[in-house]
């Protein structure tokens, strides 16, 4: 399947090239004039940033582990045909830190778990909705951390649990945002590329993505940071060595997914 047909948005318009009026005997560089490009920062949502980044990094017919689905929003431009998607979340009982998957069987994992702290009820309640949907009111099992440590602790946890299934030179996509915590400034993304980067993996992208909508605050008294309003896309490749990328290579078809359980996860 070609890329514009699998990713209509990189499609708004073919890359013309520079037309000269004879042709020339001096040796041009390869290459055609465009600005029909991904970008590394939107104003948009998820489901239109998420299949850009796929396009970069994620060879078309790849299993692509997604280990917090959630509803899905994130696949849903992308053709259900383009990818072998297994999708879990800890709705249907799989922990993202213990997943069902054997040793390097996987092509790319996607995670995107709840990514703010909440205090429980105090600071945050007028966003109890949006705290609900994240599932972030208790501490899951295994975290020993509070608030924004908390978080960290989950994304330290998993990029073990990633390395773990992604073969080599996995692609790992890990959505995070910064946040202040006690009036403290957390910067998420740098912590995680610390870990990550000193952990066997190297980091390739960093997309960000603006919200569309304007934020606000609930009972403000004096603003003293900046409002956040966006969230990052890190790209990882499993590896230790910082490596001239080329882009999503053909897929060779003996690589085929290994599962540890009898049950295979439902594709969606
Ligand atoms: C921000 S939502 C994911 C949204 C999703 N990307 C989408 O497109 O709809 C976070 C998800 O992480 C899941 N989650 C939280 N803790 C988890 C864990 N330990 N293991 C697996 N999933 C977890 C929640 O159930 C929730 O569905």
């Amino acid at each position: 399947m070609s890329t514009a047909r699998m990713f209509p948005l990189l499609d708004a318009g073919t890359p013309t090239s520079v037309e000269t009026a004879r042709p020339s005997k001096r040796k041009s560089p390869a290459g055609i004039s465009t600005n029909v490009l991904v970008l590394s920062a939107y104003q948009a949502t998820n489901d239109v940033v998420f299949p850009l980044v796929l396009s970069l990094y994620v060879t078309p017919g790849s299993t692509v582990a997604d280990i917090t689905y959630g509803k899905g929003v994130f696949w849903s431009r992308v053709p259900k045909d383009a990818y072998r998607l297994l999708s879990t979340d800890l709705e249907q009982g799989v922990d993202c830190r213990k997943l069902p998957y054997a040793d390097g069987s996987i092509d790319c994992v996607v995670f995107d778990p709840p990514y703010m702290h909440t205090p429980g009820g105090s600071a945050h309640v007028e966003h109890q909705n949006y705290e609900d949907y994240y599932k972030n009111n208790e501490a899951p099992d295994g975290l020993t951390e509070k608030y924004h440590e908390a978080v960290l602790q989950l994304y330290i946890q998993t990029r073990a649990e990633a390395h773990r299934v992604l073969g080599k030179d996995g692609i790992y996509i890990v959505k995070c945002a910064d946040e202040v915590c006690a009036n403290q400034q957390r910067l998420t993304h740098v912590e995680i590329i610390n870990d990550h980067t000193a952990n066997g993996f190297v980091v390739e992208d960093l997309f960000i993505v603006v919200r569309v909508n304007k934020p606000g605050v609930s009972r403000m008294l004096r603003q003293v940071h900046a409002r956040k309003n966006h969230s990052y896309l890190l790209v990882f490749r499993k590896g230790t060595t910082p490596a001239r990328w080329k882009g999503p290579r053909p897929r060779s078809q003996a690589q085929q997914p290994v599962f540890l359980q009898e049950e295979v996860p439902k594709l969606p």
